[in-house]
């Protein structure tokens, strides 16, 4: 995959072909609505949203793989550090078996969610999340299909034998056949300290890669907003983590009992060099200068491989 040079930024599991737009000289939703956005009439996790989270691409990469890994479709969904829980609405939106989990220790982005997901949601659709305030290390939750740690958050397990401890309780928590779905990032770019902006629906996301010790592999990253007004959100999110490598995931997950672990691949936009947003199970990646893959780890060895209907 000839990704470009111009790094995708890491701060988003979405298809790249998205990302790095050309800054637009007048915002659309200004247009729209007559406001321009300001850091003062703005919020944070609505622009982490718009920024960062593409939920129905990931649950439809998840239905994908359960299909092909499993031939049928998960029902029960665990989304850990799921901060505004919005895959949890996505998922329990798209059948009416799927029942989701919301995992967070914050209660201030769990209470923001409720506000601007699952209270507007029809009732039987919200009657099938439930969110809990609680650590990802010590919850306690029924045996479900599939748990998702999207955008890196694990990351934020800097010893490695912490991190084996959350795979080993992801790894429990799973129902047999149970997968586990996450996404690193790296490239040579992820070693530097830069930051990358996008201009986006009237605002621009920027992503500060403001420190990196090569010698512990910790990075401090920042998300900052600014507005076409001069105004900026400064430190809107900051997530000091270790990056870890693909094949350190791996081993991690092998020791933490995973029978095995796929890491999926993005194929590149020929005409732009960019990723295609399609990622594919891979075993050989290219050293790009920025790349995002996924990780499924399954809980057993699979028993079938045929196709769902
Ligand atoms: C990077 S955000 C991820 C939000 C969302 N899942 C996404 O994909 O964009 C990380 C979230 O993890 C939560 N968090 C950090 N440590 C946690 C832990 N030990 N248990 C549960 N949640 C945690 C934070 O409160 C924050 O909301």
């Amino acid at each position: 995959m000839a990704r470009s040079n111009t790094k995708s930024s890491p701060s988003s599991s979405s298809a790249s072909s998205s990302r790095n737009k050309p800054a637009k000289k007048k915002a659309p939703r200004a247009r729209r609505t007559g406001v321009w956005r300001t850091a003062a009439n703005s919020d944070r996790h609505e622009l982490y949203e718009l920024a960062v989270q593409e939920v129905v691409s990931e649950c439809d990469f998840i239905d994908k793989t359960w299909r092909k890994m499993r031939g049928r479709l998960a029902s029960t969904l665990r989304e850990d550090f799921c901060g505004t829980a919005k895959a949890c609405t996505e998922w329990a939106r798209r059948r009416k078996t799927n029942h989701a989990i919301g995992v967070d220790l914050d209660e201030s982005v769990i209470l923001w969610g409720e506000h601007r997901h699952r209270a507007n949601l029809p009732e039987p659709i919200s009657s099938r999340i439930t969110i809990l305030q609680a650590d990802v290390m010590t919850v306690e939750t029924p045996a479900v299909e599939t748990i998702v740690a999207m955008n890196f958050s694990y990351f934020i397990f800097k010893e490695r034998a912490t991190l084996v401890r959350y795979f080993r309780r992801v790894w429990e928590s799973l129902a047999d056949d149970g997968l586990f779905f996450c996404d690193a990032y790296g490239g040579s770019e992820a070693h530097s300290e830069v930051e990358e902006e996008r201009h986006l629906d009237g605002f621009t996301y920027v992503w500060d890669q403001n420190k990196y010790n090569p010698i512990t592999g910790d990075v401090l990253n920042h998300i900052h907003f600014r507005f076409p007004d001069g105004s900026e959100m400064k430190r809107a999110f900051t997530y000091a983590w270790r990056l870890y490598s693909l094949p350190e995931i791996q081993d991690m997950l092998r020791e933490a009992g995973f029978a095995s672990s796929t890491i999926y691949w993005e194929g590149t936009n020929h005409k732009s060099g960019e990723g295609n947003g399609i990622f594919r199970p891979s075993t050989r990646g290219e050293a790009c200068a920025g790349w995002i893959a996924y990780i499924v780890a399954e809980k057993r060895a699979r028993k079938t491989n045929r196709r769902a209907k």
